[in-house]
């Protein structure tokens, strides 16, 4: 089989490719990536001479790069991962959010309808539905939970959702999408809560929390997220959504005073500042249904997973020092 990866040198897409390489060593893997500020070629140097293995720059929203990849490759599963993906970024500057995230989605689309309905899977989130109050740990997200969203980023994942079901309706185009919780793990931008407390706090810099840090996220392994969609792509229903979360809520402070912990630094780094605008309260997901359809479970504990992944940031210093520095970005300009 062969399977176009877009945005595969970013953090989930990147981790999604080793685990298809490990777990499918027959079937052959194409990254498709533009490699904008978040994607970095140095996180798939591992994969870059495997055999099943090819790495394209392009832009999802380039409809004849897209066209010619596709001729060339003849797809039989899109995986798309390709998006802005920074919640506070959309708030700073929401246009480059819906032409990635909405318009390079119907790029992907139309070339699969037009290469012979390839199937295409969009790697959606659990924002969508907006948020949920504090005090009622009692609600959960399900597939059927209206969309609501609060920031550019969730419209922009919402939008691409509703026409990833309108080419299902109109066009039988096989499709499947997946919400999935806040994911943390290896070779995540040090943009995001938990990569940035980590290396912050490793140069004792302050680790700036947004208002009271009282907002829960529910945590997910990225690892695990990888083989949710891996069983998605291969047993899914065509048509359906799929969550997917592993019920472990967390208010934001736990975790970086966690992070303090586990580093050994002082709680005094902690500086709560500026709350974000319209910032959703409570995510927390239910994943009932890939569970019983498809048999899936989280299967690394919280615990675990933090412990490796403050590891993996200690062990890869290089990678995260050059996107620091801006290094990273030299290299991948001379592709
Ligand atoms: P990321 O920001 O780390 O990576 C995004 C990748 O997409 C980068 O490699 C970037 O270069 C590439 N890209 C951006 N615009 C592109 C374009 N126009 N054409 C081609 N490539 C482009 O993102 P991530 O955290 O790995 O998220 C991947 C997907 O998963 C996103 O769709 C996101 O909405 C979704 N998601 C993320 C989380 C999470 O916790 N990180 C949770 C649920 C869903
Ligand atoms: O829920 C899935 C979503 O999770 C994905 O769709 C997004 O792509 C991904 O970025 C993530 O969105 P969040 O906004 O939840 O993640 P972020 O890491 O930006 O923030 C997590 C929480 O931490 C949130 O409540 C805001 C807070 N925060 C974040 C940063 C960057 C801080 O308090 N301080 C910070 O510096």
């Amino acid at each position: 089989m062969t399977i176009i990866v877009t945005g595969g040198a970013g953090f989930i897409g990147s981790n999604f490719i080793f685990y298809q390489l490990k777990e499918h060593p027959d079937d052959r893997i194409i990254c498709l990536d533009k490699l904008t500020y978040a994607g970095n070629l140095s996180t798939l140097q591992c994969v870059m001479h495997h055999p099943q293995f090819r790495f394209v720059k392009a832009d999802i929203c380039d409809r004849k790069a897209v066209g010619k990849l596709f001729e060339e490759e003849k797809p039989d599963i899109v995986v798309n991962f390709a998006a802005e993906s920074h919640v506070d970024r959309s708030i700073e500057d929401p246009e480059v959010f819906l032409q990635t995230n909405i318009i390079g989605t119907e790029v992907l689309m139309d070339a699969c309808r037009q290469y012979g309905s390839v199937r295409f899977h969009q790697v959606s989130t659990d924002e969508v539905y907006g948020d949920l109050p504090l005090d009622r740990p009692d609600l959960l997200f399900s597939e059927e939970t209206p969309i609501h969203t609060s920031s550019p980023y969730s419209s922009s994942k919402a939008g691409a959702d509703l026409l990833v079901l309108a080419y299902y309706r109109t066009y039988d185009l096989p499709v499947t999408i997946s919400r999935c919780s806040n994911n943390y793990g290896p070779y995540q931008f040090p943009e995001k809560l938990i990569p940035l407390m980590i290396v912050n706090a490793l140069a004792d810099k302050p680790l700036p929390v947004y208002g009271k840090g009282l907002n829960v996220r529910d945590w997910l392994y990225v690892e695990d997220h990888c083989r949710a969609i891996d069983l998605m792509i291969r047993q899914g229903k065509v048509g359906e959504i799929y969550h997917v979360g592993g019920h472990h809520e967390m208010a934001n402070i736990e975790i970086v005073k966690l992070i303090c912990q586990e580093l050994g630094k002082p709680e005094s780094l902690i500086t709560f500042v500026t709350d974000r605008k319209g910032h959703d309260l409570r995510y927390a997901i239910d994943p009932t249904k890939i569970c019983q359809e498809l048999g899936w479970v989280p299967e690394t504990q919280f615990a675990d997973g933090i412990r490796k992944t403050i590891r993996w940031y200690l062990e890869n210093r290089s990678w995260w020092e050059e996107i620091i520095s801006g290094e990273y970005r030299n290299e991948d300009e001379k592709r």
